[in-house]
């Protein structure tokens, strides 16, 4: 007979382990993977549930969690004293709803998968809770999956309550469970601590509903990253690298080709178009999106910008909150700054950088330039060196070039100031007047010539 249906869900994310073995003053939870912390991976994971509040359990560290998650729709509990799992999960019970399930989840087992966790909640009824098992080479600290003769899962014993036999055994549990809020309140009060650690163990519930006709069903993971925990940087440095090849492998299957999948970095969210190819060692922060036809050369940075089709980025360059246009041309060593927009066909060249400024389409700025605060038109060249001075110390201000505009080699332009279209700029002024359109504006000391000028010669001294 079928359960039941239930369509609310609580899930308590347990969180308030010290994590001593990471050597750190941040609690463990708060620990970065793929940019973000370990506890808003679980989180987004969980977010994915329909009809579900979280409840995360907070003890070492509370205040800080709690901080970090300041934004976010989630309920904290604190767990003063590390009692057990199960004495965790008991903290969360004042908020957990009859006609709901409940899933139990790690703040320290960060990959676990949506499609994980509905599994998981389709096999928690009123007939059966959910368990997540997963079989591994070397189960040693796991807790063993006991099963009867009839195969099904009877109970979990820890490992430092295990006997010989029992240690033989190579499937664990993960810990991650689901099940009816009004079972777990009927168990969780029946739950002692007469084990060889002190402890109340949540793993005892599967005993309890084992005694009161409730089948336990194992559910597997697709991967055992889901289900690892991370207890030392270096767990945190392999589960790092073990996420960042299925991000490379999506992206690949999805029409980019990376030059080397184990060095390639995405710490948020990237969506590429098609026939994308990307360099070594470039590195993707906060929401990125590239169009197709992009190539990108090694070691840049891209953060929270968006690069249109046929983008070309060359090596070592790095663009943060910009939008780059199609077929625009960036690099070798190009730094777009904050609020950058790029025309289509626009050229960035090396040791250039850019801060709040708009290059129109076809526009170049190819050598050794600071371009700030500026708005430019279509086809205005700058040349090599120039400086848009945009600060006076107190204020920031605004540069603005027409259409056309042409800026030789080496000049300062001293904001607020106007070029109109056409406008033209001699090499090495300091331009501080608007420019009309179409005028020349020479902004630097006339040559003079001295004929039969004598060198200095050096000084009569003794050595
Ligand atoms: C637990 C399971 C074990 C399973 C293993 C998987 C129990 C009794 N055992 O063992 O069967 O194989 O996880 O990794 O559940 N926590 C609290 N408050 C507490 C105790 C723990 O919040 O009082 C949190 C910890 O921060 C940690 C998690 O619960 O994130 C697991 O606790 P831990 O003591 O590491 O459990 P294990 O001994 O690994
Ligand atoms: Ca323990």
């Amino acid at each position: 007979m079928a359960g039941r249906t239930m369509s609310q869900t609580d899930i308590v994310i347990l969180a308030a382990g010290k994590g001593t073995r990471m050597q750190s003053a941040q609690p463990k939870v708060l620990h970065q993977l793929a940019g973000v912390s370990l506890l808003q991976h679980v989180l987004a994971a969980a977010e994915t549930v329909v009809h579900s509040q979280n409840i995360v359990v907070t003890g070492h560290g509370a205040e800080m969690v709690e901080r970090s998650l300041s934004s976010k729709a989630t309920i904290f509990v604190q767990q003063t004293a590390q009692l057990g799992t199960a004495h965790a999960v008991k903290m969360a019970l004042p908020h957990l709803r009859d006609d709901a399930k409940v899933l139990i989840l790690y703040g320290d087992v960060p990959l676990i998968k949506p499609v994980t966790i509905g599994k998981m909640l389709a096999a928690a009824t009123t007939d059966s809770m959910a368990l997540l098992t997963v079989t591994l080479a070397d189960p040693t600290g796991y807790g063993r999956i006991i099963r009867g003769r009839d195969g099904l899962i009877e109970s979990v014993i820890e490992q430092r309550d295990a006997s010989p036999e029992q240690l033989q055994l190579r499937e664990v549990n993960t810990g991650v469970l689901a099940l009816t809020v009004s079972q777990l309140k009927s168990w969780l009060p029946l739950i002692d601590n007469n084990n060889t650690q002190g402890e109340y163990y949540l793993t005892d519930l599967i005993a309890l509903a084992r005694r009161d006709g409730v089948r336990v069903d194992s559910i597997q993971p697709t991967s055992t990253t889901e289900v690892e925990g991370v207890n030392n940087r270096l767990q945190l440095s392999q589960l790092e690298r073990a996420h960042q090849l299925e991000l490379a492998e999506a992206l690949m299957l999805s029409g980019t080709s990376l030059v080397d999948p184990a060095r390639f970095d995405q710490r948020g969210t990237l969506t590429a178009g098609t026939d994308n190819h990307i360099d070594i060692n470039c590195i993707f922060e906060g929401t990125v999106s590239l169009g197709s036809d992009v190539t990108i050369g090694a070691n840049c940075q891209i953060i929270n910008s968006s690069i249109g089709d046929g983008v070309q980025i060359k090596a070592n360059s790095h663009i943060e909150e910009s939008l780059i246009g199609d077929r625009a041309v960036i690099g070798p060593y190009a730094r777009l700054r904050t609020g950058t927009e790029l025309g289509a066909d626009a050229k960035i060249g090396n040791f250039v950088e850019t801060k709040k400024t708009k290059v129109g389409a076809g526009s170049k700025i190819n050598h050794l330039s600071y371009v700030g605060d500026t708005e430019m038109g279509s086809k205005v060249n700058i040349g090599a060196g120039t400086i848009t001075c945009n600060y006076d110390g107190v204020n920031k201000h605004s540069t603005v070039l027409g259409n056309d505009v042409f800026i030789g080699s080496n000049s300062t332009l001293i904001a607020p100031i106007k070029i109109g279209d056409h406008g033209f700029v001699a090499a090495g002024s300091t331009v501080s007047q608007d420019v009309s359109a179409s005028a020349l504006a020479v902004g630097r000391s006339k040559q003079r010539n001295i004929q039969g000028w004598k060198r200095p010669t050096k000084d009569n001294q003794d050595s």
